[in-house]
């Protein structure tokens, strides 16, 4: 399976002609598309520019509510469709935080997104660093959005493992506020989950991507010693020359693994 790289530029920039500026930039510096999955989303209002200029990458969307219809100031799948989007973060941890979203929401979403046949990223992760046990944090997290899932459904299905507590810690200095081997342990946990639901054959479709803190000098050994099927970028997808950094670093190190 290809590496999956995400840029999620959040509620940045201001205006529709940054928008599209740093999508040119972007494209400018991304690695042929062949060799890496990379996923642009910017926010709502900028999709329709953004989508166009876009060729090494897709569109995709930060969020997503489970229905069209009398829902002010939401966007349902079918819109976001049309305007090219084939995938959507659901559940992320500044939604659960700033807007509320609970588990049975973050549910409904991802049934409606995958229903709607776009692929989704379930975002899932423990708020502490210290002290906090993932099985109740990110097992609770799966076991609410993934029941009664139906399985034809998971090879659209993507898990980002997202530790609360290193999301836009922006490391200057090379080192991670998380480290590969924790989110190695994270991904196992995560693959074990997985396998308990749906079965090992089926679990295996299913890809398993971090973010927090993604940087041009850190994503290798994401990819590497933490197992892990990709990225979700925050910060450092809002300067296209780390985003491109990180997407070209990501095509060597995916080139490395399959030679080994
Ligand atoms: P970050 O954001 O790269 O700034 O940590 C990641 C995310 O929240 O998706």
């Amino acid at each position: 399976m290809k590496k999956l790289i995400i840029a999620n530029w959040k509620a940045h920039p201001a205006t529709t002609a940054q928008a599209s500026a740093l999508a040119h930039a972007v494209e400018l510096v991304l690695p042929a598309r062949a060799s890496l999955d990379i996923v642009v989303m910017p926010p709502v209002p900028f999709l329709g520019v953004v989508g166009p200029l876009l060729s090494r990458a897709r569109l995709g969307a930060q969020d997503v509510f489970w229905d069209g219809g009398a829902y002010t100031g939401a966007t349902s799948s079918a819109q976001l469709r049309s305007l090219g989007v084939t995938m959507v973060l659901v559940g992320h941890s500044e939604r659960r935080t700033h807007m509320g979203e609970t588990d049975e929401m973050v549910e409904k979403k991802l049934h409606a997104a995958l229903g709607a046949g776009l692929a989704a990223v379930l975002c899932v992760g423990e708020k502490e660093r210290h002290g906090s046990d993932l099985s109740a944090a990110v097992g609770e997290q799966l076991r609410s959005a993934l029941r009664d899932l139906p399985k034809e459904r998971l090879t659209r299905l993507v898990i980002a493992y997202e530790p609360v507590w290193a999301i836009s810690t922006a490391p200057v200095d090379g080192t991670n506020a998380d480290t590969p081997d924790h989110a190695f342990r994270a991904r196992l946990y995560i693959e074990k989950m997985l396998v308990s639901l749906f079965g090992a054959r089926l679990a295996r479709d299913v890809r398993v991507i971090y973010g927090g803190s993604v940087i041009p000098s850190n994503v290798a050994a994401f990819l590497t010693d933490g197992h892990m099927d990709g990225v979700l970028v925050g910060s450092a997808s809002l300067d296209a020359k780390k985003f491109g950094a990180i997407a070209t670093e990501a095509a060597r190190t995916a080139a490395e693994i399959v030679r080994r």
